[in-house]
């Protein structure tokens, strides 16, 4: 897989089909491809059992009828739970299958729980590169530095984005270091500075969370290259 990215798409669908359905399932990422969206964003962690899933908190509560740490639950007890309207906690495989099956650019954000971060970025990386063998090749992203490096170290020929709330001082070296293409950043933190040093090193800028189409189109008036959304409905 070359580290080359596709053209990105201005929308990329937030936790597979933001407000569409239950955040990070399967019925997302339908509702993703019925829109008429062609790029989806997901959170992948480690069960009990290290198997990769789509969840974005460290524990269960908010988003199932479980109870607990996801990293600390076995496959049987997470893929019984219900994830809201019926939906499982997807296996990373199964995403994957959806994604190729409907040609998505997928951005894989790893999340790892506390304490593994280095592991959570090997099981992901391993992943890619083993059973993600067509379609377009997923942007891997994570707020870890440590998961990010571990999973550029595994499987260097993948593509990656640096993944900031704010984007720090010394971003372009952290790219550097990172071999990254792409910056993501929190709508609301992006300053100009930023912008143009992004603009003057080639890197396409991608904002979380937008919700407003106006917001968005203002973005990219500014240059940003791409905006995370919930809001499928608003803008497709
Ligand atoms: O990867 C972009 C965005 O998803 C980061 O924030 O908390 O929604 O995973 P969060
Ligand atoms: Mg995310």
């Amino acid at each position: 897989m070359p580290a080359q990215l596709p053209p990105l798409p201005r929308l990329i669908a937030h936790r597979c089909g933001g407000v569409l359905a239950p955040e990070n399932t399967l019925a997302g990422l339908h509702a993703a491809a019925a829109r008429g969206f062609s790029a989806v964003e997901f959170d992948v962690m480690l069960s009990a059992d290290g198997t990769p899933v789509l969840i974005h908190d460290e524990t269960l509560e908010r988003t199932t009828n479980g109870i607990g740490r996801v990293c600390e639950t076995p496959d049987a007890v997470l893929f019984s739970l219900d994830a809201g309207q019926g939906e499982r906690i997807p296996a990373l495989a199964e995403a994957a299958a959806l994604c190729q099956q409907y040609g998505f650019l997928a951005n894989v954000e790893i999340k790892p729980a506390a304490g593994h971060e280095a592991r959570t970025a090997e099981v992901v990386a391993r992943f890619v590169v083993e059973h993600w063998g067509f379609g377009v090749p997923p942007l891997i992203s994570s707020f870890s530095p440590e998961a990010l490096a571990t999973a550029k170290r595994i499987a260097p020929q993948l593509q990656y984005g640096l993944l900031y709330e704010s984007v720090p001082a010394d971003w372009l070296q952290q790219r550097a270091n990172f071999g990254a293409l792409t910056l993501h950043c929190a709508a609301c933190e992006l300053s100009d500075v930023v912008l143009k040093e992004a603009e003057a090193a080639g890197v396409p800028v991608l904002c979380y969370t937008v919700n407003d189409p106006g917001e968005a189109q203002a973005l990219f008036a500014r240059g940003v290259a791409s905006v995370f959304t919930d809001r499928l409905d608003l803008f497709a």
